[in-house]
């Protein structure tokens, strides 16, 4: 570029002209090559539509088309919240093996792996609890916490069991990317059930038979179902949500839906008042 320049400098000021009326136009038409998708992709962008699952934060996805006509999830507009799913097994796994026979048993179990959802998963046991730095712990005393602040803002005082528990009591010591069960074997991050269930056990069992939880997809008792894993609904560091104190962080209620035209309120089933009909 600029060799050529530099050639018509002394080819008189026509030349000149000439070479920048068609620099111009090259630039004119790169600045649209590259603006056109940039234009293209914000306003993509600006489309998406991103709704949450079960817990806000933790059970997020993105909107998108998985057939013609076909959205993955329908949100709600008020909430953010999933209120229909196009294909209730989108992104799911087998359920993975478990200890005892119970519901899940008697049709296709699948979960949505939360691996995925993790940040630090695939470098916790590498980068960090490698055994170096920081040393392994030598016991499950509770400590004061320098990281993890952003999931633990206090962890002399963990919310989870009112101080009766600890990081380790979940967390595998040694291999940072499993929890750990009872005996000190390796539970998988997909299948946290099993280690909530190593304290919970009656709401583990009921969980187990469909009663507590949710479970999507088909309605016969031997069909295909995605089961919601615990830690979709608690938050396993703050199960107690703060002063709320109970085991579940409240969803904003959904408005109540329009009335049938013609009428003035709901109270239309008490026909001895007037209202409604
Ligand atoms: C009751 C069991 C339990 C206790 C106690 C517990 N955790 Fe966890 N922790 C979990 C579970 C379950 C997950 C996975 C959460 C999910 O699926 O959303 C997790 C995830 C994490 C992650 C990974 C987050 C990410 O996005 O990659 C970190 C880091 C972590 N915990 C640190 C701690 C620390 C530090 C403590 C102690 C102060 C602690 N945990 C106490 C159960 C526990
Ligand atoms: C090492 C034992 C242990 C493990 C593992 C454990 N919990 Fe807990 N959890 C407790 C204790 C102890 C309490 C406090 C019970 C109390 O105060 O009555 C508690 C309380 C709770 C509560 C609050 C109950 C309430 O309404 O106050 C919820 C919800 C809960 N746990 C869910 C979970 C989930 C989900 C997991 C798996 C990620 C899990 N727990 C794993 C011991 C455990
Ligand atoms: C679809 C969401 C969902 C899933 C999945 C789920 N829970 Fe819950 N859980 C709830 C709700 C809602 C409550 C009621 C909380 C309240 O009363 O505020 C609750 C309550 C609890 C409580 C407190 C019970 C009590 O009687 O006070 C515990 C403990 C608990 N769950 C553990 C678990 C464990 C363990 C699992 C997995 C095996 C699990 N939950 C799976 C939504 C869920």
């Amino acid at each position: 570029m600029m060799s050529a320049l530099h050639r018509f400098r002394y080819s008189g000021i026509s030349g000149e002209k000439k070479i920048m009326k068609k620099l111009g136009l090259i630039v004119v038409v790169f600045a649209l090559l590259v603006s056109i998708p940039m234009i293209w992709v914000e306003t993509a962008e600006a489309k998406e539509v991103v709704c949450f699952e079960s817990r806000k934060g933790s059970s997020e996805v993105t909107q998108r088309k998985i057939g013609e006509d076909l959205l993955n999830v329908k949100c709600s507009p008020t909430t953010g919240a999933v209120l229909w799913w196009g294909d209730p097994f989108d992104g799911t796994v087998p359920m993975g093996v478990m200890p005892i026979d119970a519901d899940y048993t008697h049709g296709e179990a699948v979960v949505k792996p939360r691996s995925k959802k993790m940040t630090l998963l695939s470098i916790c046991g590498v980068a960090c609890h490698n055994g170096t730095y920081p040393p392994l712990p030598k016991n499950k005393k509770p400590r004061k916490l320098t990281m993890h602040k952003d999931l633990v803002p206090d962890s002399l005082s963990l919310q989870h069991g009112r101080g009766g528990i600890w990081c380790l009591d979940c967390h595998n010591a040694k291999k940072r990317n499993k929890f750990i069960d009872n005996f000190g074997g390796e539970i998988s991050f997909d299948q946290p059930q099993k280690l909530c269930g190593k304290c919970h056990g009656p709401v583990y069992r009921d969980w187990r038979e469909g009663i507590h939880g949710k479970r999507i997809g088909e309605w016969a008792s031997d069909g295909k179902k995605r089961w919601f894993v615990c830690t979709e609904c608690h938050n396993p560091h703050d199960v107690q949500q703060g002063a709320r104190n109970r085991g579940f962080k409240q969803l904003v209620p959904e408005p109540a839906p329009k009335l049938p035209k013609g009428l003035k309120n709901a109270n239309h089933e008490r026909h001895k008042t007037k209202a409604g009909h």
